[in-house]
Parts: structure tokens; C-alpha cells; sequence
């Protein structure tokens, strides 16, 4: 099913995928309804959970079609990369996957256990499952800490690429980042080029 198994940059499809992924991340964190169960699904706090919820909801989507896009696509490999190097990336990057999957899975789970719907901008979902409120209490519990721990991975996974950029002087950095942003002078260059002949 592998379309190209070699790639040394990611495609903009899937750089894409992961700066909407960053961004929705970071805005969810913030946009938490914060507190206990009570403030949290209390009617002041409608907007803000609504908000939380679907951007979650949608990261969950969005992770989830860019694993179905890693098929086609293949994996990216960094010629000239430690070995040491590649196998620990590839093991981070499993472990945010993980997180990006279980973080909005714990919540659907313990909303619905909880006896809550999921309250999104487009409507209401649920609950699907057996109210078990104080499990549910425990499965949110486990969402708020993996969401605290995400943002900690993420801030570490980005200063690791910056540090590539800069320190180790490779492409690391730059296989995640759309052609026209790294060489927009020598992109326009080649344009009026193109228009001059
Ligand atoms: C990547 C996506 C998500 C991240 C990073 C995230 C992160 C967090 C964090 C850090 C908190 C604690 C907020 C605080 O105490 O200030 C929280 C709370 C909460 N999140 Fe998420 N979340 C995500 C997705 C979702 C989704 C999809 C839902 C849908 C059900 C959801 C529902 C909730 C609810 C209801 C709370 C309040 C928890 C309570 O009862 O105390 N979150 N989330
Ligand atoms: C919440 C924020 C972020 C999340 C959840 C995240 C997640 C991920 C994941 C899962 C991958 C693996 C991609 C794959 O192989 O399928 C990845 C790769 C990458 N990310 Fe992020 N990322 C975040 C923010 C950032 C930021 C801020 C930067 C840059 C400053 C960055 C730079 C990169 C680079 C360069 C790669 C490719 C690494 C390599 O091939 O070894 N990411 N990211």
C-alpha cells in the first residue's frame, strides 16, 4: 500500500495535518473548563466546554486520518541520522500519537460515564454508556493529567527540532515545514525567472 517508502521530507499533506494537530492542541489546553465536575459542566462554563470539546473532537479526527495517510505516504527517514537518534524520534513520536489518541478517547469515555453528553458546536452526542459516575470521575482525572502532560512533550519535542535546526545543523526541522516557507526568495527568484522567459 506504501506509495513511497523512502521520502527524507514530509508531504504538505501531512505537514498540514501536524501544524492544524499543534495548533488545535494548544488552543484546547487553553480553552479548558478547568475545575471539578461541578464548575466544569455548570452553564456559565457552555461555551468554553463546547469549544474545548470539539476542538478535542476534531484532533482526534484529524490524528486519525493522518495515521490512515501514513499508508500512503510511507515513513520519512533523515539520511545520515545516529541510529540511536532515529529509533528514540520514532519512539517519542509513538508516544505523542498515543497521547493525541487516548487524551480526547479518555474524555468521551469518562463525559459519557459520568452521565454527561458530549456537548459540541453541532449538537449534543450521548451518553452512550452506563452511567458509572465515579469511574467516570477517574477516567477525567486521567484525561486532565495527560492533557497537562502533552503540552510538556510537545514544548520538549519542539525545542528538540529547533535544536536540530541550529545545533546538529540538519533537515530535521525543515522536512516538517512547506517548501515555499524555506525558500520563498529563491521560489520568487525562479517565478520571475519563469515569467521573464
Ligand atoms: C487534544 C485534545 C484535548 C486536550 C489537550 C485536553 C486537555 C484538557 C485539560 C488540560 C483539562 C483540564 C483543564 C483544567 O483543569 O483547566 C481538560 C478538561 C476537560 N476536558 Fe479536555 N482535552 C482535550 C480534549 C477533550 C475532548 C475531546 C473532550 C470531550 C469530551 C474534553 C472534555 C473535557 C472536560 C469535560 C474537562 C473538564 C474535566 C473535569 O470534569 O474536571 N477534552 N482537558
Ligand atoms: C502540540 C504540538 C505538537 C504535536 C502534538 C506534535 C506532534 C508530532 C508528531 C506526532 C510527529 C510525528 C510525525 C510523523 O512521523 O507522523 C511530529 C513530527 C515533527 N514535529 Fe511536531 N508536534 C507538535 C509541535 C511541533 C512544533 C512546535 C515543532 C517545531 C518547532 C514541531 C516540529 C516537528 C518536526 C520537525 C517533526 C519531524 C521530526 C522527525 O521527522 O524526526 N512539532 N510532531
Amino acid at each position: 500500500m506504501h506509495v513511497d517508502t523512502a521520502r527524507s521530507d514530509y508531504g504538505l499533506v501531512t505537514q498540514l495535518f501536524h501544524w492544524v494537530t499543534a495548533i488545535l492542541v494548544v488552543a484546547a489546553y487553553f480553552l479548558g473548563p478547568g475545575g471539578r465536575e461541578q464548575r466544569a459542566f455548570s452553564p456559565s462554563m457552555e461555551t468554553t466546554r463546547d469549544l474545548h470539546e470539539t476542538l478535542g473532537i476534531t484532533v482526534f479526527v484529524i490524528v486519525l486520518l493522518r495515521i490512515l495517510w501514513r499508508l500512503f505516504e510511507g515513513e520519512v527517514e533523515h539520511p545520515g541520522m545516529a541510529s540511536w537518534i532515529s529509533y528514540s524520534s520514532k519512539f517519542f513520536h509513538l508516544l505523542l500519537y498515543a497521547l493525541l489518541l487516548s487524551i480526547p478517547a479518555t474524555a468521551i469515555v469518562g463525559t459519557w460515564l459520568q452521565g454527561h453528553p458530549l456537548t459540541l458546536l453541532v449538537g449534543e452526542f450521548g451518553p452512550f454508556l452506563t452511567q458509572a459516575h465515579d469511574l467516570g470521575t477517574s477516567v477525567m482525572e486521567i484525561h486532565t493529567t495527560l492533557g497537562d502532560v502533552i503540552v510538556w512533550m510537545a514544548g520538549l519535542h519542539a525545542a528538540v527540532a529547533i535544536g536540530h535546526h541550529f545545533f546538529l545543523r540538519d533537515r530535521v526541522l525543515v522536512s516538517m515545514l512547506p517548501e515555499w516557507l524555506i525558500q520563498p526568495r529563491s521560489a520568487s527568484r525562479s517565478k520571475s525567472a519563469h515569467i521573464g522567459t
